[in-house]
Order: C-alpha cells, then structure tokens, then sequence
C-alpha cells in the first residue's frame, strides 16, 4: 500500500491514504437527501455535493483501540448525533485482523436514531511495490455484470448499465495464471465514463453468489502484478465497489522513503453501497435503523501461484 512515515504526513494530505472512510463512503448528490419524510442537509465537501463524510470524516478522527492483540486491533468512533449533518448517534467499530495471507476487515455499526452508513477502507495498492510507478499494466477482474454510470460531478445517474461491450467489462477470467485485464489496456479509449472520471472512479455492481445474497466469502475483485506475481484477491458481502485508479493522486505529499506518488500509482478498492444510495430507491438500501445492527466483513488476500496453481 501506498502511505506515509509519519502521523503528520497522514494529517497533512486529502487523499484518504489509508483511511477508514465514513459515514458515508463516495457522494452524496446535493449534499442532502430524506430519511421518514425529514430532509437532512450535509456538508458540503466537493462542490455541492458531499465527498467521503463531509469536512471532518472518519478519516479525520482519532480513534480509540478497543482491543489489540498480536493478529488484530480493534478501533472504534462514536459519532455524535448531527454530525456533518447527520441524524443519530452512529457507534461503529472496525476490526482489523491478519488470518495467513488475507486482511479481513470487520465493520459493525448502531445508531440511537434511522440514519444512513456506508463505511469502507481507502487503502491505495501498487502489488510491484508502493513506489513503483503506475498500476497501469497490472491486472484487475471485477466480479461484476453492471456498474452505475455516472453524470456531472461523478453523481450517478440512477442506471444500472451492463458492462458488456464497454471498457467497464473488467470480467476477463480466461485461467487464473493470467487472470484480469491490464488496467491500462482500454484506460484511455475515450470511453466517455473514463473521460468524464480521468481513469475508472466508478461503482461495480458485485454480482450475487447465494441465491441472490452475497457473504464475507464472495469474491469482488482479483488484481496480480505480472511483474512481481503478487496477487491479491479481495471478498466481500457488501454490494458495490469503488473501484478508482488514483486519477487525482497528482499533488500528493511525498510518501514512505521519499516516494513520489503521481497519477495512476494507486488503485483503490473500496466495497461499499452505491454512490448516492439514499436519493436512488432502486439502489441497494443503506439505511441503518435505530437499535439495529449492522454488520460487514471484507477481505483482502495476498499471495503468489504455488505450485499447483492455487493462491
Ligand atoms: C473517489 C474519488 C475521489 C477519491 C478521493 C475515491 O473514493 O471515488 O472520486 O477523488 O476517493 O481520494
């Protein structure tokens, strides 16, 4: 992953290298949307519309170690009711734990009132190594026959629309020895999605596994380096995700060691709910209500072929 040598480098930069992004992960058109007939107005962050939890999201805030062990940590956040413009005391908790070669990430969160909550992680990875230039000729397959095109201000425009025929068809799975696409292969054909984004910044609409649910266990994404062979697969049960080549990465402060991190150095797979989600009815919804939990896990597993040609 892409980062930093210190908290102050983490401080300083607007990328949200790294960062655990809430509550509500990507945009939110007009910065508002209506919960029980109540409209709520947001920050807003990213011209008129909110970006990754408004001014001071997530990413911004200390959190506490709830627990930490030789193979977890557990962080958590209280966030208090009118946050950002948000109704309800949100509580979440993020685990963070290592199982062999894969990173599961559990995310659980209650409110005291109905709200909305899309939480994820923004880790930036380069699988030939944080500072090795762009991750235009490493592979990507996105388990996912739709995706949610996008308008002005990369608000989605409400359409479910079939990747096929389109350079949004990130689902080449020939043999697993070369699995994916280049992520530079069609990056540039002036598809007017990727114009309108500098790259892929959009939402995969992950395909269903079991009998139209998803689990932790159903794959969303398998990316590989040809070459240093790192692979890294990525599962989860959430519905959507971010898939988003560091297009604005441009003006980053420089990272670990001394490194550069210009456009295209990074790719970002952040499973979440759509974009936009509480002012899209036919999207997935991501409303959290009052004394429910909610509960989700992704993991990220990194490995190389043995010899069998498992990872
Ligand atoms: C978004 C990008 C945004 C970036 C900020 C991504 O999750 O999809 O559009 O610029 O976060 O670092």
């Amino acid at each position: 992953v892409l980062g930093f040598d210190t908290l102050e480098d983490y401080m300083a930069q607007d990328k949200y290298m790294g960062a655990i992004v809430g509550r509500y992960a990507n945009r939110i058109g007009g910065a508002k949307f209506t919960l029980n007939g109540v409209e709520y107005r947001l920050a807003a962050n990213e011209g008129p519309n909110h970006l990754h939890g408004g001014n001071v999201g997530f990413d911004k805030r200390v959190w506490t170690v709830e627990g930490l062990g030789e193979h977890y940590v557990t962080l958590s956040l209280v966030s208090p009711d009118g946050e950002e413009g948000y109704p309800g005391t949100l509580k979440t908790e993020v685990t963070y734990m290592l199982r062999g070669g894969d990173l599961v990430i559990d995310y659980s969160h209650s409110s005291d009132k109905d709200t909305i909550c899309n939480v994820t992680n923004h880790s930036y990875f380069n699988l030939s190594g944080h500072d090795s230039g762009s991750v235009e000729d490493q592979h990507i397959l996105l388990y996912a026959d739709y995706y949610t095109p996008v308008g002005p201000g990369s608000i989605p425009t409400g359409e479910i629309a079939p990747v096929e025929g389109t350079p949004m068809d990130l689902r080449e799975d020939i043999d697993i020895c070369r699995v994916g696409t280049p992520i530079g292969a069609r990056i540039g054909d002036g598809f007017e999605q990727l114009v309108l984004a500098g790259g892929y910044d959009h939402n995969w609409v992950l395909n269903p596994t079991h009998g139209g649910l998803r689990s932790p266990n159903s794959l969303a994404a398998h990316a590989w380096s040809p070459r240093t062979g790192i692979r890294m697969t990525v599962s989860s049960n959430m519905p959507g995700v971010q898939f988003y080549t560091g297009n604005y990465l441009g003006g980053c402060p420089r990272g670990k060691g001394g490194a550069v991190y210009a456009e295209r150095c990074g790719f970002c797979l952040e499973t979440q709910f759509f974009p936009d989600s509480p002012n899209q009815p036919s999207f997935p919804s991501c409303v959290l209500r009052a004394g429910e939990d909610y509960n989700s896990t992704t993991v990220y597993r990194f490995g190389i072929l043995d010899d069998a040609g498992q990872l």
